[in-house]
């Protein structure tokens, strides 16, 4: 099994964490329009008071918008909260003294002197992984990442960065990878397996679908903006899926389909980071804490799931 290094314990015994995606970004998530800043602010304050403190942003997410709401949000709090952000391996910043003036420039917005968990927003075969590891292994050395990761890596990317962080003595502390009940490669191609094996932690990103896996939406009520045409082939195909969530949740006293869709990763052994727009999503989303649901309901989950993905 896993030989996880002291430096990403931490990570390991983060059950689930709040993705900041929706801070800031109009193009997929509409912010401005039925949200905004008072409304990320509560969720925020909501996931801390109900025991989430790991937050994912990106340098990209709002154009560094959410980057800098976390960094006021933060002031406003006594709590201590875990910061992931990351970099975007943008064509031209192939040189390895870009990761490191990136993650300076997070620091700024975020007003902090270093993060918990610096990632690679996603390959980029233009760069090499080399150099990408080579400035994250400079953040750790300069003590401006506590721990690093990457993110939209295959198996095999992830194996390279592995191996080439290793030269510098640095643990690869995560792979931050699209995964739910809708989204299954990594579980199939042994990723998510391989992951374990290294002590690699797992963050499932989407883990609700993007709102998909809540119920609420159906060909019917499809979701508004960009969502809409990515989700039109899947969204006539879920209602068995979703049915069978509904039910399991009531033989758990009524936990949501949110709630079922976010402690199946957790008991997937991976860490979901689901994005709230308001504190009513946050507070929802932290009652997949506290509980677990069974082999033979995660086995039915399965089931159901590989029928709809067929
Ligand atoms: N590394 C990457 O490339 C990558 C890619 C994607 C995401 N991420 C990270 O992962 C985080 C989560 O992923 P995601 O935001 O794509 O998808 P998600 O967490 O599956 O879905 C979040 C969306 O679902 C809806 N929602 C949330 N909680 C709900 C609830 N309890 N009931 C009903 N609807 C609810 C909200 O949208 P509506 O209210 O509009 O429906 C919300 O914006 C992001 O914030 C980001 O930090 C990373």
């Amino acid at each position: 099994m896993s030989d996880i290094s002291s430096e990403t314990r931490f990570l390991h015994a983060v059950e689930m964490g709040l993705g900041a995606w929706q801070w800031g970004d109009r193009i997929v998530w509409q912010y401005g329009h039925g949200y905004s800043d008072e409304q990320v602010r509560e969720a925020f304050r909501i996931s801390l008071q109900e025991g989430v403190r790991f937050i994912d942003t990106a340098e990209i997410y709002g154009n560094g918008l959410s980057e800098r709401l976390l960094g006021t949000f933060i002031k406003e709090t006594d709590q201590p909260v875990l910061i992931a952000t990351k970099f975007f391996p943008w064509p031209w910043r192939f040189y390895k003294g870009a990761v490191v003036r990136a993650m300076k420039r997070s620091l700024a917005r975020l007003g902090v002197e270093s993060v918990d968990l610096y990632q690679i927003h996603w390959p980029n075969p233009i760069i090499s992984t080399e150099m990408l590891m080579e400035g994250l292994s400079e953040c750790v050395k300069n003590g401006l990442a506590r721990t690093v990761g990457v993110s939209n890596f295959s198996q095999s990317h992830m194996l390279a960065a592995y191996s080439s962080l290793a030269r510098h003595n640095i643990p690869l502390a995560s792979n931050q990878v699209h995964y739910s009940l809708l989204r299954r490669e990594v579980e199939k191609d042994g990723t998510l397996a391989r992951c374990k094996e290294l002590g690699i932690r797992l963050i499932a990103y989407s883990p609700i679908e993007q709102g998909m896996l809540s119920g609420k939406y159906s060909p019917e009520n499809p979701p508004s903006g960009t969502r809409a045409r990515m989700y039109a082939g899947i969204l006539p195909k879920i209602k068995p899926l979703i049915k069978l969530m509904t039910e399991i949740g009531q033989d758990h006293g009524g936990k949501t389909n949110s709630q079922i869709a976010i402690n199946w990763l957790i008991c997937k052994g991976t860490m979901p980071i689901p994005g709230a727009k308001n504190a009513q999503q946050a507070q929802e989303n932290t009652g997949a804490l506290g509980w677990k649901l069974t082999d033979d309901e995660v086995a039915k989950l399965d089931e159901a799931s590989d029928a709809v993905l067929a």
